[in-house]
């Protein structure tokens, strides 16, 4: 597959044209951003792990019946996707309290909810990324009802799937963020699921192994992506 000229860099990945109209390689950066880019860093290894752990997921949650945007891996970096329309939706799951539900609802983190949330945020950097809900979802045209219903359906089985994943490997999932694609008329998973986009801590000494550490300046950033990185187990 040849690779062509950039498409697009957002701030953790490059995006590439190739041969393919329907195809695009996706380049995982080592930057690291927070609070919509005020805070700029690099975490090192972050690209190679993201994208390998990225990869390792999309395979499992394709097994359990959610399609994902991934075609093949191509080197540590990079890989080959199916070029989607994004939804600009941030689909965010939650399992225990943390962030910013933490903070209004004056709650502190790590309390277990009676039930797993879905909240959505309108992807939208200058609005800095709104909660919004599915009536202003579908007012806004940002999708269809027929789509956020697959899409609340999906999430909900990427959770199942990955809450009980992440437990074998000692790691709670607190909660995480997607989002989905349209491919073809069929809406998929696309971008990526990482400690970039996940909270997940060590279930026994709750310890961080996720971005938040890079957010809060906790330091051992990168040891946090190794250890999730070699619990998952890839060879
Ligand atoms: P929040 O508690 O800050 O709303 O974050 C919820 C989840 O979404 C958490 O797992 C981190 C992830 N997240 C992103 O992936 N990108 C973002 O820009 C933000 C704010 C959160």
């Amino acid at each position: 597959m040849e690779k062509r000229e950039q498409l697009y860099e957002g701030k953790a990945k490059k995006v590439f044209l190739t041969d393919d109209p329907d195809l695009l390689i996706v380049s995982y950066k080592d930057d690291a951003t927070a609070f919509d880019g005020q805070k700029k860093g690099t975490i090192v290894g972050k690209g190679a792990i993201n994208n390998r752990m990225t990869n390792h997921i999309f395979r499992l949650l394709e097994k359990e019946g959610v399609p994902t945007h991934l075609v093949e891996e191509l080197n540590d970096r990079e890989t080959l996707v199916k070029k989607v329309e994004i939804v600009p939706l941030e689909v965010i799951i939650r399992n225990f309290s943390a962030g910013s539900f933490a903070k209004k609802l004056g709650m502190e983190e790590g309390i277990k909810l009676a039930c797993p949330t879905l909240e959505f945020s309108y992807k939208n950097d200058d609005l800095h990324d709104p909660f919004i809900n599915s009536y202003y979802a579908l007012a806004l045209n940002l999708a269809t009802q027929e789509e956020i219903d697959t899409i609340t359906k999906y999430a909900f089985t990427v959770n199942k799937v990955l809450r009980e994943y992440f437990a074998g490997l000692g790691i709670e999932l607190i909660d995480f963020k997607i989002e989905f694609g349209r491919y073809h008329g069929q809406i998929i998973l696309a971008d990526e699921v990482s400690p970039d986009t996940c909270r997940l801590w060590d279930k026994e000494t709750h310890e961080k192994l996720d971005k938040d550490r890079f957010r809060r300046d906790l330091g051992n950033v990168e040891d946090a992506y190794q250890e999730v990185f070699r619990r998952l187990g890839i060879q």
